[in-house]
């Protein structure tokens, strides 16, 4: 199959392009620097190639409080690139399913994470303008769905973790900023100090499973909207205290600051869609996971004192 993916260069593309080309598909993977998708054009040059897929996960943010300070500058470039490639979708390749990527920011904290409730309530106020650009990318392809007809999937993932994360300066997500903290902590000495009271609760998905599950439901012929998460909510103390046994450090000595930014309390993803469509899924334990990704991290991660941050 011929396949296009845009953010083949980030966290998920990167993995996602190496299954795909394993699978023995032809991949066009692409990042900013082959197509820059704020520009409307940016797409012109593969008119003339017929795609049976496009995965579109670019999109413009980072983890911790980067939404906080940047909802102007993600406001403008995640719509711009949505709209490129929802346009181009719909003018040159509508052969093509179109599997887009939300997030689980987009849902309302007082309601429950079904996918009937993507578009109801108000997302948090600190990840507001970011979340309704991901809600503008599922009501475009519904709306295009609706007019012209066309084929689509729109997955919502939980937080992403395992090997192969960036290696730049960029905010971490939490599982990755815990991994460093606690690595600095025990070869360091530095105070292991983390945001909040650790009781809000947040639910990862090894990539690997995540992609597996993308995949199977690729193969539907349904235009759908599905979580992809573990159904397993955990605190973040939990998940320090899981760190902190598989890397030797005391737990006891984390430090919490309530003054610092936490995001929303509670996050995970209501999966029962999920189930009905894949009942045999199987999740790597956290354990695992955890520990595959402490492997990686420690290997190729900048956290030692004397390394420099890797460019991207
Ligand atoms: N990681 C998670 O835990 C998570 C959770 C929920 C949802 N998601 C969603 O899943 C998707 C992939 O996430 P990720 O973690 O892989 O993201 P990522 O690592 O931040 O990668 C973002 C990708 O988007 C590309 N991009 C950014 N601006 C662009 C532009 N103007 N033109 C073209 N490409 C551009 C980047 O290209 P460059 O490398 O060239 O900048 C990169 O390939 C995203 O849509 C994200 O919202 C991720």
């Amino acid at each position: 199959m011929k396949i296009l993916v845009t953010g083949a260069t980030g966290f998920l593309g990167k993995t996602l392009c190496l299954r795909l080309t394993e699978a023995g598909h032809t991949v066009i993977g692409l990042g900013s620097r082959d197509a820059d998708l704020t520009n409307s054009q940016s797409l012109r040059q593969y008119n003339q190639s017929k795609f049976e897929r496009i995965y579109h996960l670019a999109a413009w943010t980072q983890a911790g409080d980067f939404c906080l300070s940047h909802p102007g500058e993600q406001w403008l470039i995640n719509q711009k690139l949505n709209t490129t490639v929802l346009s181009w979708w719909q003018e040159c390749q509508f052969q093509a399913k179109l599997i887009s990527i939300g997030t689980s920011c987009s849902y309302a904290p007082d309601l429950d994470t079904c996918e009937e409730n993507y578009l109801n309530g108000s997302p948090i106020e600190s990840l507001f303008a970011y979340a309704m650009t991901k809600r503008m990318l599922y009501v475009g392809l519904q709306a295009i769905h609706q007019q012209f007809g066309g084929s689509y999937l729109y997955v919502v993932p939980s937080t992403l973790y395992g090997p192969g994360y960036h290696t730049d300066d960029r905010q971490l997500h939490f599982i990755f900023d815990l991994i460093r903290k606690i690595l600095r902590g025990k070869y360091y000495g530095e105070p292991v100090v983390l945001w909040g009271d650790g009781e809000q609760t947040r639910e990862l998905i090894y990539l690997d499973d995540f992609i597996h599950s993308l995949l199977a439901l690729s193969e539907r012929g349904e235009s759908d909207i599905v979580n992809i998460g573990t159904g397993d909510a955990r605190s973040i103390k939990s998940f320090a205290q899981k760190i902190c046994e598989i890397v030797k450090y005391p737990f006891e000595d984390i430090q919490f600051d309530q003054s610092k930014y936490v995001g929303a309390r509670s996050k995970f993803l209501n999966i029962e869609r999920l189930k009905l469509h894949s009942p045999s899924l199987r999740f790597t334990e956290l354990d695992e996971g955890l520990s595959r990704t402490i492997d990686w991290f420690e290997q190729y991660m900048p956290w030692k004192k004397s390394e420099t941050l890797i460019a991207r």
